[in-house]
C-alpha cells in the first residue's frame, strides 16, 4: 500500500503549482517572475537576492539539515517552524467531517487547531494527573484499531508540558500497527535537550512515519521560524503539493545557514549545558516551597508545577514583570504552571517574587 492511498484524493489527484524559480534556475537575466532587477537595502543578510524570490527548498540548507538530523537530503522538508509542518500534515491527510487526529493531552495545542482549521475531529486519549500525565499506551493502540477516521496520531517526545519521552518500544508497536493506516507524527521539538535518540532513524523503515524538528528551541533562533518535516520522499511529496510556493524568506535561510555552520555548534553545546545546569537550580528552587504541590521535572528546557491557587500566582508574577505560563482554559491543567528554564538571573528574579508570595501576610 502507498502513502498517497492514505492522503486526501483530492491532494493526491491536485496538478502542484509550479512557481517560476521551480520551472527555472535562478541563473541568467531573469525576466520570468515579475521580480524588480535590484534590491533596495545593502548589507542585509541575504540583500543579495532581497529582489528574487528565493529557492523553494534551498539546497544548502536541506543538505545541512539533513546532516544534522541524520537523514538523506530526499527526506528532509524545510518549514517555517514545526508548526508549519503540522498544519501541511493536517490539510494532506485529514478529510473534512471524515477524518481524525489521535493525540494524547495534555499536549502542544497545535495538533487540535490544525485539525479543527481543516474540519477534522480529534480524537483524545488523555494523560491522567493521578498517574504523572503518562500516555495511556494501551487506549492509544486500542483507539488507533477501531476508529478508522484516524489519519494522524500525533507523539511528542519530549511531551509539552509535562516533558516526558515516548517509550521506543511503545513507538516500534505503534509504527507496526500504524502501518498502511495511519500516519505516525512523532514532534521532537525539544529532542535535544533529553537524551532519547531521535525517531529518525526509523523513517527508511516506515513510508507512515514523520519526524518534526525544529530549530526554536534548542538551537536559540524561535524566532527564525525554522523548522523541518523528515519523512520518505513519497510523504515529502505530497506535502509539497500544498505548502507555499516560498516558505523561507532568503534572509532567514542565510541567517539559519550561518547558525548551523561548524563554529557555532560549540556555543550551541554551551547552550544545552548552561541551561541543563539552570534547570537544576530551577528545581532546587522550586523544591520544597509550601505552595508547590507537584513539580514534574520532565526532559525538556521546562517544569510544570501544580500549585494552590494558579491564576493568582500567575497574576501576582506578572504584576511584578514575570511571565509564567498558565492554562487556565483547560481543564487537565488549571491548577499548573509551565516554566521554561532562563538565565540564571532569570532564576534569580524568579526566587524572589516567590519568595514574596510565600511570605504575603
Ligand atoms: C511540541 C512542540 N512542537 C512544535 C512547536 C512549534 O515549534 P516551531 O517554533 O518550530 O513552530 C512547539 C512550540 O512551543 C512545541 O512545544
Amino acid at each position: 500500500m502507498s502513502i498517497e492511498s492514505l492522503a486526501r484524493p483530492e491532494i493526491v489527484a491536485m496538478r502542484p503549482y509550479s512557481s517560476a524559480r521551480k520551472e527555472a534556475p535562478a541563473e541568467g537575466i531573469l525576466l520570468n517572475a515579475n521580480e524588480a532587477p535590484w534590491s533596495l537595502l545593502d548589507g542585509v543578510d541575504g540583500e543579495a537576492l532581497l529582489n528574487r524570490y528565493p529557492e523553494p527548498q534551498p539546497q544548502a540548507l536541506v543538505e545541512r539539515l539533513a546532516e544534522l538530523y541524520d537523514v538523506q537530503p530526499d527526506q528532509v522538508l524545510v518549514t517555517r517552524g514545526s508548526d508549519e509542518g503540522i498544519d501541511l500534515l493536517a490539510r494532506v491527510f485529514c478529510r473534512a467531517g471524515k477524518d481524525a487526529i489521535l493525540q494524547s493531552p495534555p499536549t502542544f495545542g497545535m495538533y487540535r487547531i490544525a485539525a479543527q482549521a481543516q474540519g477534522a475531529d480529534v480524537v483524545s486519549i488523555p494523560r491522567s494527573a493521578a498517574d504523572g500525565f503518562r500516555m495511556q499506551e494501551q487506549a492509544v493502540l486500542d483507539a488507533l484499531q477501531t476508529d478508522h477516521r484516524v489519519k494522524l496520531v500525533f507523539l511528542t517526545s519530549p511531551n509539552n508540558p509535562t516533558g516526558d519521552v515516548v517509550r521506543e518500544e511503545f513507538l516500534e508497536t505503534l509504527l507496526q500497527r500504524a502501518r498502511d493506516r495511519a500516519v505516525v507524527v512523532v514532534d521532537e521539538a525539544y529532542a535535544e535537550f533529553c537524551r532519547q535518540p531521535s525517531a529518525a532513524s526509523r523513517i527508511g523503515g516506515y513510508p507512515n512515519l514523520v519526524v518534526l524538528r525544529t530549530l526554536s528551541k534548542a538551537w536559540a533562533a524561535a524566532g527564525l521560524r525554522c523548522g523541518a518535516v523528515l519523512a520518505q520522499p513519497e510523504l515529502l511529496a505530497l506535502l509539497r503539493r500544498v505548502i507555499a510556493p516560498y516558505p523561507l524568506p532568503s534572509p532567514v535561510t542565510a541567517l539559519a545557514l550561518r547558525m548551523l555552520q561548524r563554529d557555532v555548534l560549540g556555543r550551541q553545546l554551551q547552550l544545552l549545558q548552561e541551561l541543563e545546569a539552570n534547570k537544576q537550580v530551577l528545581l532546587e528552587t522550586l523544591d520544597g516551597r509550601p505552595f508547590v504541590e507537584e513539580l514534574i521535572a520532565g526532559e525538556a528546557n521546562f517544569v510544570l508545577i501544580r500549585v494552590d491557587r494558579a491564576t493568582d500566582l500567575l497574576a501576582f508574577c506578572a504584576s511584578r514583570g514575570l511571565i509564567l505560563r498558565g492554562f487556565p482554559g483547560d481543564a487537565q491543567l488549571r491548577q499548573y504552571i509551565r516554566i521554561s528554564v532562563g538565565s540564571t538571573q532569570d532564576i534569580g528574579a524568579l526566587a524572589g517574587v516567590l519568595d514574596e508570595w510565600e511570605n504575603q501576610p
